[in-house]
């Protein structure tokens, strides 16, 4: 999987991207990033990537002819992938969620542009944009931070990413559910005792106990879920 990023902080992303699972999974080939300042494809000397709305109003508009540019540069630089996803990380996009993710991880090619300020003038939204991704009902200051959180949602969905594949099965959102209680060592820890069935070894038991306990969990925090599922959570 290629990713590509588009945006005026490139510098934000080195922590996210150089540490853990991300670095791994870039290190083993399984993902490839790369970060393009949108100033570099400005053309006055003043790199400037923003100006008033027209209309009048507050704040500043993100100017279009920037991000076609670095766009079509991107393209250019990408032959073997005809067909590449451009994702505008928004607040009026759709929401993230595992399932989203999980449709976006089968893109060879995913360019994700983060808005700064007012946000971006509409022509990019409906000429160049493939679909717009939001990460919850609340407005950050810039695109950055969601691209991160989208970045890190994809990129552990990616085959041999993650070092036990079965992690993936029994996520949280898995079949609409949340995930089981999780316990480890020590089985007693201030007189508090793991569940008892834990450290039975009948893993027979202990699968259809954690399926009552994620079930039980779901109900009680995010019944909205269940109803996805198809079962009445009364
Ligand atoms: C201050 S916001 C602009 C908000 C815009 N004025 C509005 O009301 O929809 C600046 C940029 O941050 C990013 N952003 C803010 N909140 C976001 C969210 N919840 N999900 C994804 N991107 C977000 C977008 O790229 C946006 O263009």
């Amino acid at each position: 999987m290629r990713i590509d990023i588009i945006t005026i902080f490139p510098g934000m992303f080195a922590p996210v991207l150089n540490e853990s699972i991300i670095k791994r999974a870039k290190s083993k080939g399984k993902v490839k990033i790369n970060l393009y300042d949108l100033r570099d494809y400005t053309l006055d000397k003043h790199r400037k990537v923003d100006d008033r709305p027209f209309g009048g109003g507050s704040g500043m508009v993100m100017r279009p002819e920037p991000i076609f540019r670095a766009v079509e540069k991107i393209k250019s630089q990408s032959h073997k992938v005809r067909k590449q996803k451009i994702v505008l990380l928004c607040p009026q996009g759709e929401r993230l969620t595992q399932k989203t993710a999980k449709r976006l991880a089968k893109n060879k090619h995913l360019i994700l542009i983060c808005g700064r300020y007012e946000g971006i003038d509409e022509r990019v939204r409906q000429h160049l944009v493939s679909e717009e991704i939001s990460i919850g009902d609340y407005v950050l200051t810039g695109g950055e931070l969601p691209a991160m959180v989208l970045v890190d949602c994809l990129v552990r969905l990616i085959p041999g990413v993650l070092g036990d594949k079965n992690s993936l099965n029994f996520e949280s959102f898995e079949g609409n559910l949340l995930e089981y209680p999780q316990y480890t060592r020590p089985a007693v820890f201030k007189r508090l005792r793991v569940p008892e069935i834990l450290l039975s070894g009948d893993h027979k038991k202990i699968e259809s106990w954690r399926k009552k306990e994620a079930l039980k969990r779901t109900k009680q925090k995010r019944p909205d879920l269940l109803n996805e599922r198809g079962v009445s959570n009364g």
